[in-house]
């Protein structure tokens, strides 16, 4: 039997959660000989609830679920957390701007970021879903300067998948014969979903679909579906959220299936002329435990004006958190991967 690894997870009694977590314990997201050690984080006011959910979680008998903790803060829940999931995070209030969410937030991730610096596992991989996951990833990440920005990324899976689904529909086909579909920027409604290189059973996928209906319907679907879903059912996303974090950690920890590309938001290397630093979703393959930027795709025109579009949203955002994210230097290099200053 392997050794158990520690998931620590925030936001553990919220809707996307009571979905994730029997899913991670029944061996989805790391695999069915891969014992786990739940560590599950919520604000005191929810302790009660938490309590409930754990009970629950217990009482399903799952061979691969060694221990489940519950805590109410994030330094003891990160203790020597192998994996981090930030789902926790303040959903916008009446009257609230944009901006007031942003700060709202940075001040969680900030703590949250210092948390995981001081008391995870050095090679922790931090997975940040709580909107505006991006931001929240760039300012938990530059609050562990112990930790590389590698190691952090942001939800851009359920866009991912979101475009696949709505492609095969469309074409009639299964899910699972798209592949290829990238999402570039932010979890946002700027985002681009890119089918230039997107195929089903080996066909490019653009020339099945029409130029116009991929313009101006289908880009503006997709983009709005987490809208769409909050429209139709009173609430966001949470199975299918559940879903995307199960498949971006999976391959993250396991490999990408088939040699297909997926969507993930990890820290900019300058890759395709990104600005440096931002936690922008890339093309991604994954193996051993490293994701790495598919590079060397053609873009054409229309791509480059819309990644640069929502490069530009990032860059506000990042503009109005500015005052949180302290500059350092990155000081150890736990993936092998080079770490960058700021
Ligand atoms: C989603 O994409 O479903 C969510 O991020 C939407 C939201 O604002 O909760």
């Amino acid at each position: 039997m392997k050794k158990p690894v520690c998931i620590a997870v925030t936001g553990a009694s919220g809707g996307i959660s009571s979905s994730l977590l029997f899913r991670l314990a029944a061996g989805e997201m790391l695999g069915l000989d891969q014992p786990i050690i739940l560590q599950l984080v919520e604000v005191p006011q929810a302790m009660a609830s938490l309590s409930g959910l754990a009970l629950e979680l217990e009482d399903c008998a799952l061979p691969l679920l060694q221990d489940i903790r519950t805590f109410d803060n994030p330094e003891q829940g990160f203790a020597a957390a192998d994996y981090a999931i930030l789902i926790g995070a303040r959903p916008r209030g009446a009257g609230m701007e944009r901006n007031d969410l942003l700060t709202a937030n940075a001040q969680i991730f900030e703590r949250q970021g210092k948390a995981l610096n001081d008391y995870a596992n050095p090679d922790v991989r931090v997975l940040v879903v709580g909107n505006p996951a991006n931001t929240n990833a760039l300012i938990a990440s530059r609050n562990a300067p112990n930790l590389n920005p590698k190691q952090f990324s942001a939800l851009t899976r359920l866009d991912h998948n979101r475009a696949k689904g709505l492609v095969a529909k469309h074409l009639g086909v299964n899910a699972e014969a798209v592949e290829n579909v990238i999402i570039w920027g932010n979890h946002s409604s700027t985002q681009y979903p890119d089918l230039n290189q997107a195929q089903v059973k080996g066909e490019s996928v653009l020339k099945q679909i029409d130029e116009t209906y991929y313009h101006d319907e289908l880009i503006p679907r997709i983009q709005q579906r987490g809208s769409e879903i909050i429209k139709a059912r009173g609430h966001s996303s949470a199975a299918s959220a559940a879903q995307a974090i199960i498949d971006h950690m999976h391959d993250w920890a396991l490999g990408t299936q088939n040699d297909d590309i997926v969507s993930m938001a990890t820290y900019s290397d300058g890759s395709y002329g990104i600005e440096k630093g931002l936690f922008y979703s890339f093309p991604m393959r994954c193996q051993n435990g490293i994701c790495e930027i598919e590079q060397g795709l053609s873009l054409s025109d229309f791509s480059k004006e819309r990644m640069r579009l929502t490069q530009n949203e990032l860059l506000e955002e990042k503009a109005s958190v500015n005052h949180l994210l302290p500059r350092f230097k990155q000081v150890v290099d736990p993936l092998s991967v080079r770490g960058e200053g700021f």
